[in-house]
């Protein structure tokens, strides 16, 4: 079975490939998607550089009008309040600002906002509650996955990703055997987690505790 389109395009392609288009036709792989049809929804212009979008984040419905130049990551941390997603270099390169959208995980800083017209947001604070943790994020403070925490939000949402990913057999660059299901390894998960940096390092913890989830 060949595994969607959008998981085809990840985000090394899409650096390579985008070292060679112009600025116009640099777009993340969401825009790929759109234009390969998978969704159509369009946010409504109200003025020359501006547009109403309503989307779903973290289940809740939510209109705003924003400049078109909005990110994701700005319409969610200065538009929504939503302030437990991270940036960090604001350029695709950390991983800090990664969201879920349909259920797959995106660098929010490389997306504008009007592209999610009708889509499905999950942010840190969607996953879950002081009070009532997301197994992952239970994982990550039982293991100590990190120091200062201004990656933590994006390792974790990366991390339920990565389980995701590879329970529905989409293979990574290290899968050995395309035929079968894919085995969870340290290299599988370290590989799908590679565009996710942590300046603490906290690499090794971090592995521990999706380890953990994945055995849970
Ligand atoms: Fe988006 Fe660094 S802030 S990848
Ligand atoms: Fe500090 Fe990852 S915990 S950057």
């Amino acid at each position: 079975m060949s595994p969607p389109i959008e998981y085809e395009l990840r985000r090394r392609t899409f650096l390579a490939g985008a070292a060679t288009l112009t600025a116009s036709t640099a777009l993340p792989w969401t825009a790929n998607a759109k234009e390969s049809g998978m969704q159509t929804a369009n946010a409504e212009p109200v003025g020359p550089e501006t547009s109403r979008i309503s989307l779903r984040v973290n289940g809740e419905s939510r209109t705003l009008e924003l400049d078109n130049r909005t990110s994701l990551l700005d319409a969610l941390r200065e538009h929504m309040g939503l302030t437990g997603t991270k940036k960090g270099c604001d350029h695709g390169q950390c991983g800090a600002c990664t969201v879920s959208v349909n259920g797959q995980r995106i660098n929010s800083c490389l997306s504008l906002a009007v592209m999610h017209e009708g889509d499905e947001v999950t942010t840190i604070e969607g996953l879950g509650t002081p009070d009532d943790l997301h197994p992952m994020q239970a994982a990550f403070a039982e293991h100590d996955g990190f120091q200062c925490g201004y990656c933590t939000p994006g390792q974790i949402c990366s991390a339920t990703a990565v389980l995701e990913e590879i329970k529905a057999g989409v293979p990574s660059y290290v899968t050995g055997d395309l035929t079968g299901p894919i085995e969870m390894s340290d290299a599988e998960i370290r590989e799908r987690m590679s565009g996710n940096i942590c300046r603490c390092g906290a690499y090794s913890n971090i592995l521990a505790a999706i380890n953990d989830v994945a055995e849970s």
